[in-house]
């Protein structure tokens, strides 16, 4: 997997996504790890994306570090966060060569694996970058029985001197044990030099609880699948597991 879905939009993300609560995502998330590992000091948030969650964290861990397998969503992390390790990386296949006390997949990034052995591979590349007793948390993507028509919708941002539109269209190649789900994204940025529209395409697995949780299971991990109101409060829940 080398696709790089928000390299168009990387520079607009933060604006677009401003509505999302990443400051009580990171609270959420640290209390899941801090239950389960009380003393973590290290903490790796892999497809971080431009670095929210990795900003709110690095005032909560000692050491954090962030990887993605999209430099321009790297780009825009290393400008928020000049002092955080970076790594371009792609979690089905990486070697950061060391381990961390806490690893994240936020605000389901992890979608991006959109076949079971692709979940299975990226779990299983994380659990071996955890300590033992080591905490993954996952954001998940919609389950199947999340996936419901209309299926167009449109999104609205509006910052200093930029208006962006997005219209998009979701469908689903699947059923209730899973499938795929294919997001077309069409933005209309418009700003005082002009406007331009570009679109994405963002392929998408579609897995059960039980999957997840069974793909954790097969990484070596202890877990568990949190149906809470989950990360960015956006209620996907959190795949957690422990390394053994
Ligand atoms: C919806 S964004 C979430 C970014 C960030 N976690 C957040 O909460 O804002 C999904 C991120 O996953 C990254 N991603 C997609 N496929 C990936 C892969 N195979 N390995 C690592 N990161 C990936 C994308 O580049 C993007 O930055």
């Amino acid at each position: 997997m080398s696709e790089t879905p928000f390299r168009p939009s990387a520079e607009i993300y933060d604006l677009v996504y401003s509505h999302l609560d990443y400051s009580r995502s990171a609270e959420i998330v640290e209390a899941i790890i801090r239950e389960r590992n009380p003393l973590a000091r290290s903490l790796l948030d892999m497809g971080c994306g431009t670095g929210l969650h990795l900003e709110q964290w690095r005032e909560r861990f000692a050491e954090v570090e962030g990887a993605d397998v999209d430099s321009a969503m790297l780009d825009v992390a290393a400008r928020r966060l000049p002092a955080v390790p970076l790594h371009l990386a792609d979690y089905t296949d990486f070697d950061l060569n060391r381990t961390y006390d806490a690893i994240t997949c936020m605000f389901s990034a992890i979608g991006y694996a959109y076949t079971r052995e692709l979940l299975d591979a990226a779990l299983a590349n994380m659990a071996s970058h955890l300590e033992v007793g080591g905490v993954l948390a996952v954001e998940p993507w919609l389950q199947p029985h999340m996936i419901r028509p209309p299926s167009l919708r449109t999104h609205v941002a509006e910052g200093e001197g930029i208006v962006v539109l997005r219209s998009s269209r979701h469908r689903y190649d699947g059923d209730e044990s899973g499938g795929v789900s294919d997001l077309e994204m069409t933005y209309l940025v418009t700003t005082v030099d002009g406007s331009e529209c570009f679109t994405e395409q963002h392929t998408m697995g579609v897995f059960t609880a039980e999957q997840y949780f069974e793909s954790a299971e097969r990484a070596g991990l202890e877990a568990e699948f949190l149906d809470r109101e989950g990360v960015s409060g956006i209620g996907r829940g959190v795949v957690v597991g422990v390394k053994r």
